[in-house]
């Protein structure tokens, strides 16, 4: 294996100066937990870095060990398993993992109650926790238990010892609540009612947001109250989903006759990459997702949209020269396009929002209200 020929004090600098460029100025106390963890010291032999395709490509350090070590000190995720194709666990980027930090107010925090992390992967996040919090006070949880495995060599390895625990994370870790701050690493459609039961009355939980339509976009704070919670979004974070979602409800009892229509609202105003307008649909569309079909074997462009919990479809055609009319097919019990330009006129109606004019409020019984604040106040979605 060749020697790298950076020193890690260097590639902390340099770490240290991307953070910065999204917490301006950057906590003494997050400076002191980044120079205190390695993180080279959290992560495997082999790491797979994005590609810039939209897919990732593997690093490996007994080979390339200069790239393996300036990307483990770089400001970016770097995957650290796959699991039938897909990333499953990662070391996550650094200044994400910051911003999360302070919006848990772990940057000024003093009395140093509970913490419980949800998503050991690399225990580098849990170390960090250890630093701002002390060993005593974190709880992480892990769901593979060969990553929870190596999550505590690696806190060993830097001198840490929280409790790691092997589970499913939905569940929280009851034996040691109640928490005062709840971090999940993961993304989450809901928000666990055992969460918001284990985190103690005032505190808060930060969660990475996904939905069906706006996979893994937005970061939710929630304060908790006696009887559930209530947060905004924050408009940044994509995590990969939490594993282990509960299986598909999906009704196979047949649908209504297949609906040809056409519609003046244009898929990539919808699915084209505004994240506001895609947030938005998310949160109030529930189950409905789509993906782009560029073959050119239905239309020049089709969106092929669809209900993960049941069996209605919709496709969108664009003609390849008329972008104020589009062909729409629609199938089953639910009508999804128009669900989908009822929630977009909405958007529109509320004069477009951002991400970080949404919020959540979530009652004992677990059932969540989506609102946004905008110059008329607050409206539920
Ligand atoms: C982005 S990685 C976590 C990064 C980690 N905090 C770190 O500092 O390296 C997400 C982790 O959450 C774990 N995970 C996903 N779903 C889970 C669940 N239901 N329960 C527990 N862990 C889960 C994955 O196995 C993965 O290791």
């Amino acid at each position: 294996m060749d020697t790298p020929t950076r020193s890690t004090a260097d590639l902390t600098d340099q770490l240290l100066a991307e953070a910065a460029q999204f917490i301006d100025p950057l906590p003494t106390a997050f400076e002191r937990a980044i120079r205190a963890v390695p993180r080279h010291l959290f992560l495997p032999p082999l790491i797979w870095l994005r590609d810039g395709h939209g897919g990732h490509r593997p690093c490996d350090r007994a080979t390339d060990p200069d790239e393996w070590l300036s990307a483990a000190y770089s400001d970016a995720p770097l995957v650290t398993q796959f699991t039938d194709g897909l990333p499953t666990s990662s070391a996550s980027m650094p200044s994400v993992v910051l911003r999360m930090l302070a919006l848990a107010g772990l940057d000024r925090k003093s009395d140093r109650g509970r913490v419980l992390e949800l998503g050991a992967g690399t225990g580098f996040n849990a170390a960090l926790l250890c630093q701002l919090c002390g060993d005593q006070a974190v709880t992480t949880v892990e769901l593979d238990p060969t990553l929870a495995a190596e999550a505590e060599r690696n806190l060993k390895a830097v001198g840490h010892a929280p409790r790691v625990v092997r589970g499913d994370a939905r569940a929280g870790w009851s034996a040691g609540a109640p928490y005062e701050r709840v971090i999940a690493t993961f993304s989450v459609d809901r928000v666990p009612s055992a969460w918001l039961e284990q985190t103690e009355p005032g505190g808060l939980i930060v969660t990475p947001w996904h939905s069906a339509w706006c996979s893994g976009y937005g970061t939710l704070v929630l304060t908790t109250t006696p009887d559930g919670g209530e947060g905004r979004f924050h408009s940044f974070a994509s995590f990969m989903p939490m594993r282990g979602s509960a299986p598909s409800t999906a009704d196979d009892s047949g649908g209504l006759p297949e609906q040809v229509t056409s519609s003046s609202l244009s898929p990539w105003a919808v699915a084209g990459g505004d994240l506001n307008a895609e947030f938005h649909i998310g949160l109030t569309v529930p189950g409905a997702c789509y993906a782009w079909d560029a073959s050119g074997e239905h239309a020049p462009t089709r969106l092929d949209v669809a209900d993960d919990t049941g069996p209605s479809w919709a496709t969108v055609d664009y003609d390849g020269h008329h972008a104020d009319r589009f062909t729409v097919t629609q199938s089953g019990p639910r009508r999804l396009w128009d669900e989908i330009t009822a929630a977009h006129t909405r958007w529109e109606n509320l004069g477009r929002p951002s991400v970080d004019q949404y919020g959540l409020t979530a009652d004992a019984a677990g059932r969540h209200t989506a609102w946004v604040e905008g110059a008329d106040g607050r409206q539920p979605v």
